[in-house]
């Protein structure tokens, strides 16, 4: 088992302080389908009309995820399991993307639409199947 030295440590707590998290924006507009299926309505998450918003919210089925604007085609979103790959720890925004906080989380980065971009992650944040229209994204 190798050991982190204090400096490595100090530069690793700094540099993941640099990404600072941004305030998730709950959505809104949520409602449950007869058929289990969760729906959110567009007109009522602005922050899903433009490129890069992002709204989260829980569902008992899959705990805390986020729906993300990946581009302005009706189908353009990614529906994303917000729990870390690596230990389960909920990650944050930050202007970036995704980010595993310390100090339960190690650190791990995703891009906004869940692809890992480097840490103890062994695989992006996990998809969840969707379908969209012009007016919601309908969670299975
Ligand atoms: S729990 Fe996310 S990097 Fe370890």
């Amino acid at each position: 088992m190798s050991s982190l030295s204090r400096r490595d440590f100090i530069c690793a707590s700094a540099a993941l302080t640099a990404l600072a998290t941004v305030p998730a924006v709950a959505a809104a507009g949520i409602k449950t389908l007869a058929n289990g299926k969760t729906e959110i309505d567009l007109a009522s998450n602005t922050a899903l009309n433009s490129v890069g918003g992002v709204v989260e919210l829980s569902i008992n089925k899959y705990g805390k995820i986020a729906v993300v604007r990946t581009s302005k085609s009706s189908k353009g979103f990614a529906v994303l399991n917000l729990s870390c790959p690596h230990a389960g720890v909920i990650v944050k925004k930050v202007s970036s993307g995704w980010i595993c906080p310390p100090p339960r989380g190690h650190g791990s980065e995703f891009a906004l639409n869940g692809a890992l971009k480097g840490g103890l992650s062994s695989s992006s944040l996990k998809p969840i199947s969707f379908t969209a229209t012009k007016k919601a994204v309908t969670i299975a």
